[in-house]
């Protein structure tokens, strides 16, 4: 029986490693009755030295058509010198705003064993477990004009733009309060209204649909430098943060350093329901290409089998299977193994395939 389609696009440097063991846990389900029909294509670079853009009107018309997406990750040194439409990463940008993915959900989830693998004090990230809820599809991602213009006197003046209409802060406000009710029941906004705009119409907005339907959710505003600042001395104070892309985008690497690693954190981009109530949704780690570690089969895979188990959620409703996905991960960890970034004195040093193994030998024994 098949239960749905996914688009791989695994993309380059570690991308196409760490993809490789979640189709393995597509095989493992497979082996269950719980078949999915992947199909793949390339972006990025890749997609760059096939043809000759970094995402090609055929790879996007799948992407809509099939509608649900699992990306590695895009980017490499020889694409950085590109004409700007080339670079891998206009690839992905250009995903996520064809397919309307505006809510990007980035938890940073510390698993027990890996409480002291954190860069911070043990007690402040032992049980931390916080959401950042990034909008993804506006802010100075995408605001115009923008572009780098030659000036009289042979100066140069790059130009970005921040851009927010209510519209757009409304509806990611509102998945941030939907989410926080399933959880902490806590939101906090983050921006800048103190210097800008769109920070001061972010926050307007914010507040008036607190005020209107959600005012059972405890609701707090924070100034995004703080933020920053909050997330490392006290990352615990928080359940969902709502920012805009840029901010979204910082923060969401900062507190990955709670989790231990860059490599541990996953990551769900998710358009509004359609009308048969289905939503699009693409599933990538929050990490890059790596091209530190590239070719080395040595990147650690749990940042993207964990957003796989986001896809299961999220895409195919298969909430038992994602928790047995996640479980096994912990117990994989709770045993010692650990890739090189979240190594540790004492445990086992695996490898990227090595990685997966233990954790489909941990799916076999969740079974029995
Ligand atoms: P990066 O996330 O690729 O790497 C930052 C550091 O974290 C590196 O030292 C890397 O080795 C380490 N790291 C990242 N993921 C890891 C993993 N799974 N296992 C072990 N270590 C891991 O960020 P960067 O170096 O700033 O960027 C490299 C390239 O990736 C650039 O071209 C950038 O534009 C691109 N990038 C792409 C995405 C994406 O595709 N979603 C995200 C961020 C950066
Ligand atoms: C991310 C990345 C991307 C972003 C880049 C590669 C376009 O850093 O997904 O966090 O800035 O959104
Ligand atoms: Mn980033």
């Amino acid at each position: 029986a098949e239960l749905g389609r996914i688009l791989f696009l695994p993309g380059d440097g570690i991308g196409p490693e760490v993809m490789e063991e979640v189709r393995r846990v597509i095989g493992w389900l497979d082996r269950r009755q719980m078949g999915f029909e992947v199909h793949e294509d390339s972006v990025g670079g890749a997609a760059y030295e096939k043809y000759g853009t970094p995402l090609a009107d055929d790879t996007l018309a799948k992407a809509l058509e099939i509608g649900t997406v699992m990306f590695g990750a895009v980017g490499a040194a020889q694409y950085d010198t590109l004409p700007f439409h080339l670079k891998p990463e206009q690839g992905l940008l250009r995903l996520r705003k064809e397919l309307g993915l505006f809510a990007n959900l980035r938890p940073a989830m510390v698993f027990p064993a890996l409480a002291e693998a954190s860069t911070l004090k043990t007690e402040l990230v032992e049980g931390l477990d916080i959401m950042i809820l990034r909008e993804l599809t506006g802010g100075v991602y995408f605001g115009e004009p923008r572009g780098i213009e030659e000036l009289p006197d042979g100066q140069k003046r790059g130009i970005d733009t921040q851009v927010y209409t209510t519209f757009e802060i409304e509806r990611i406000a509102r998945v941030g309060f939907e989410l926080a009710r399933k959880r902490g029941n806590k939101v906090t906004s983050v921006e800048k209204a103190n210097v800008m705009h769109t920070g001061i119409l972010w926050r307007e907005t914010v507040k008036r649909l607190h005020e209107a339907e959600y005012q059972d959710v405890e609701l707090s505003h924070m100034y995004a430098d703080n933020c920053a600042m909050q997330l490392i001395r006290a990352p615990k104070q928080f359940d969902v943060i709502v920012t805009d892309n840029l901010f979204g985008d910082l923060l969401s690497d900062a507190a990955a350093m709670a989790t231990g690693s860059l490599g541990m954190l996953p990551s769900a981009a998710l358009g509004a329901p359609d009308a048969d109530g289905r939503r699009k949704g693409m599933y990538e780690p929050v990490h890059g290409s790596a091209p530190d570690i590239a070719g080395q089969g040595i990147a650690n895979p749990l940042a993207t089998l964990l957003s796989f188990a986001m896809m299961l959620r999220y895409s195919f409703d298969l909430d038992e299977e994602a928790d047995r996905l996640d479980a096994a991960i912990g117990r994989v960890l709770d045993k010692g193994l650990r890739t090189g970034d979240i190594m540790q004195p004492g445990m086992t040093k695996v490898s990227t395939s090595e990685m997966g193994t233990a954790v489909l030998k941990e799916l076999d024994a969740s079974l029995s």
